[in-house]
């Protein structure tokens, strides 16, 4: 059914293309403009891959404007910041989608809120980023009910019927904090050192994906490797600030007895580092010599700035670009394929020390990748 807002925007986008001189057609990207709508946004590039993904989808998207509510957690990392330009760019009404997009300022009771509103407003599609993993079977149920499919992305729910959405894809946040610790067993190996470490977690928002599963594979590695000692964990929020507070907070209670940082995302280790500094510590993997180790997840171009001046020992991956992704899904969904119910993106571990090419992890090997100048200038976040 057509209903008023969805008319309007029909209305309007068939207005400018009359009056931009073109018959009316399937509305297609220019790729151009889309490379430059997403670096007016937050300076966030697109891919060649990204880019034929996204023009693909615009052209098969027919002229039918769609209305996607898109429920966001908030903007308290660079992370975050570049997976809303992602998906803003993607979702514009030039490429035929009407998005009603909500900022939910890191609380779930706004994003169950903005949930509701879009099931008001009918649109075609719900996507969601949750900011926890719990809490959502109720909304999600009145979604189902009134036939609005659910496109759950980044981080999970945890739902007592996985039928009540439609689709997820994000990352294997257990699998990137077991690629870190793998990484911090193969760095002491390597420097023949066996004595006890003092690690502190600098966690993100208790309780979302991100920081469960970084934690849960930190906690693990903890009680596999003996001599690691985890000695404080508190949560920094995912944001600089709070990242910064909470490491000031425990070098005034554990000072010299902390010898590795692990931050569960790049701004959280901006401001440990920070704090650090404060503190007159440094920054580096000379244990021996007295250096904090920060380990980091993300893997921004800040992130791997700092990781190849060797502030960060190793940065681990989290992709925020979910923008052609899932604007691939809803063109799928629309034409009535079906997609896979949980889907992992593939995702690097980055260094600036070479030597550790590859680590382990449950009998696979994956590729630590040696930073330079030139990678990450390609870095488009
Ligand atoms: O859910 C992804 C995580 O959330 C990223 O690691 C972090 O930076 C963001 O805020």
């Amino acid at each position: 059914m057509l209903h008023c807002r969805k008319f309007r925007m029909m209305i309007s986008v068939m207005l400018a293309l009359f009056l931009g001189g073109f018959a009316l057609m399937p509305v297609s990207l220019e790729s151009e403009e889309a490379f430059q709508d997403i670096q007016s946004l937050q300076q966030v590039r697109l891919s060649e891959e990204e880019r034929e993904m996204l023009e693909r989808d615009a052209v098969a998207n027919e002229g039918d404007i769609l209305t996607i509510g898109l429920s966001q957690i908030g903007s308290e990392s660079d992370w975050r910041i570049a997976s809303t330009a992602s998906v803003q760019a993607c979702f514009s009404s030039r490429n035929g989608y009407d998005l009603i997009f909500d900022d939910a300022q890191q609380k779930q009771e706004n994003q169950l809120k903005a949930i509701r509103e879009f099931i008001d407003q009918d649109v075609d599609y719900i996507i969601l980023d949750p900011c926890v993993e719990t809490g959502w079977d109720s909304v999600l149920k009145e979604a189902k009910e009134a036939g609005i499919p659910v496109i759950v992305y980044d981080r999970r729910v945890d739902v007592s019927d996985e039928g009540l959405y439609v689709a997820w894809v994000g990352s294997d946040f257990r699998l990137e904090g077991d690629r870190a610790c793998a990484w911090l067993r193969e760095f002491l190996k390597s420097k023949n050192m066996t004595d006890s470490i003092g690690i502190v977690d600098l966690q993100g928002t208790l309780g979302a994906s991100a920081q469960i599963g970084r934690t849960e594979a930190l906690e693990a590695a903890v009680r596999e490797n003996e001599g690691w000692n985890l000695i404080a964990q508190e949560s920094g929020d995912f944001t600089e600030g709070k990242g910064q507070e909470v490491m000031r907070d425990l070098l005034n209670r554990l000072g010299d007895k902390i010898d590795v940082v692990y931050c569960e995302n790049d701004n959280m280790a901006y401001g440990a580092i920070n704090a650090l500094k404060e503190k007159g510590y440094t920054v580096g993997t000379d244990l021996a010599k007295g250096d904090k180790l920060v380990l980091s997840f993300d893997a921004t171009r800040n992130g791997l700035k700092l990781t190849l001046d060797g502030g960060i020992a190793v940065n681990t991956e989290c992709s925020p670009l979910y923008g052609p992704i899932l604007t691939d899904m809803v063109v799928k969904l629309d034409q009535g394929q079906a997609l896979a119910h949980d889907t992992y993106i593939e995702e690097g571990q980055f260094s600036a020390l070479s030597y550790i090419g590859s680590i382990r992890v449950s009998d696979r090997s994956y590729p630590v990748t040696a930073l330079t100048e030139d990678l990450i200038r390609t870095r488009t976040y």
